[in-house]
């Protein structure tokens, strides 16, 4: 079973002697322990609970955990993330997009009901992997996006009644390079290892900033031009 991996600028094609069907975590810890001490991967619990593992399969995120890797499968760090080494990326950036949204220490404007918590329940299982992040067309156009997974906690907080201390609300902050600009194209939705549905929370929050006085900046901008109803139509003209 080969296997090849971009290091930096360069692919590198490794041989695994691959008796039985192993995840890709199993097989990048075997080219470090056999092949290549040097290679360099995140990667924690081993069972898809920390998030540290997820990398691109053939362009697609997945956590190398829980991935059982196939012939030829080209591997490749996160897309939008400094590259550490190999396969190792610096999430920080990525993660700072959550206090944008989410100030701490957290106010909570009312007391979470049983009923706003189950709305929000699955939102609450996010491993902070970075693959919505690394899925996301947007960030390959505008860098300052928030992403999916700020987006997804604001509505968890949104949702619940939760309100940052001081300053700007959530839903303030989600106005400027947030939930507008979103194309509404469900990449993270696809990608995310824990069944969360970021598109559908954007949905969501668009609503309720609507509720709260805000629009759509880029729909105010939009020239719709002259209406043009063809076909000789005179409006004065009753049916
Ligand atoms: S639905 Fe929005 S946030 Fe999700 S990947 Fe598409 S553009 Fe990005
Ligand atoms: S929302 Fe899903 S894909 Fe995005 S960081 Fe959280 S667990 Fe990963
Ligand atoms: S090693 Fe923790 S999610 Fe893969």
């Amino acid at each position: 079973m080969k296997l090849t991996i971009q290091r930096g600028q360069t692919p590198e094609t490794f041989t695994l002697q691959a008796t039985k069907a192993v995840t890709l975590l199993s097989a990048l810890y075997e080219i470090k322990s056999k092949l290549d001490p040097t290679l360099t991967f995140g990667a924690g619990c081993r069972s898809g609970v920390c998030g540290s593992c997820a990398v691109l399969v053939n362009g697609k995120e997945k956590l190398a955990c829980s991935y059982t890797y196939q012939d030829n499968d080209l591997i490749e760090p996160l897309r939008y993330h400094p590259v550490l080494r190999d396969l190792k990326v610096d999430k920080t950036q990525a993660h700072d997009t959550i206090k944008k949204v989410v100030a701490k220490p957290l106010v909570f404007t009312k007391i979470p009901t049983p009923e706003d918590e189950s709305k929000t329940k699955r939102q609450t299982d996010c491993i902070l992997c970075d693959s919505c992040y690394s899925a996301c067309p947007v960030l390959a156009v505008n860098p300052d996006f928030l992403g999916p997974f700020a987006l997804t906690k604001a509505w968890r907080y949104v949702a619940e009644g939760g309100s940052p201390q001081g300053g700007a609300s959530t839903i303030e902050a989600i106005q400027h390079n947030g939930i507008w600009d979103c194309t509404l194209c469900g990449e993270c939705t696809i990608v995310c290892p824990q069944g969360i549905d970021p598109k559908t929370d954007i949905m969501m929050l668009r609503g309720e900033s609507g509720k709260a006085g805000y629009s759509d900046p880029n729909f105010a901008v939009q020239d719709f031009g002259t209406p043009d109803f063809g076909g000789g139509f005179d409006p004065n003209i009753g049916f």
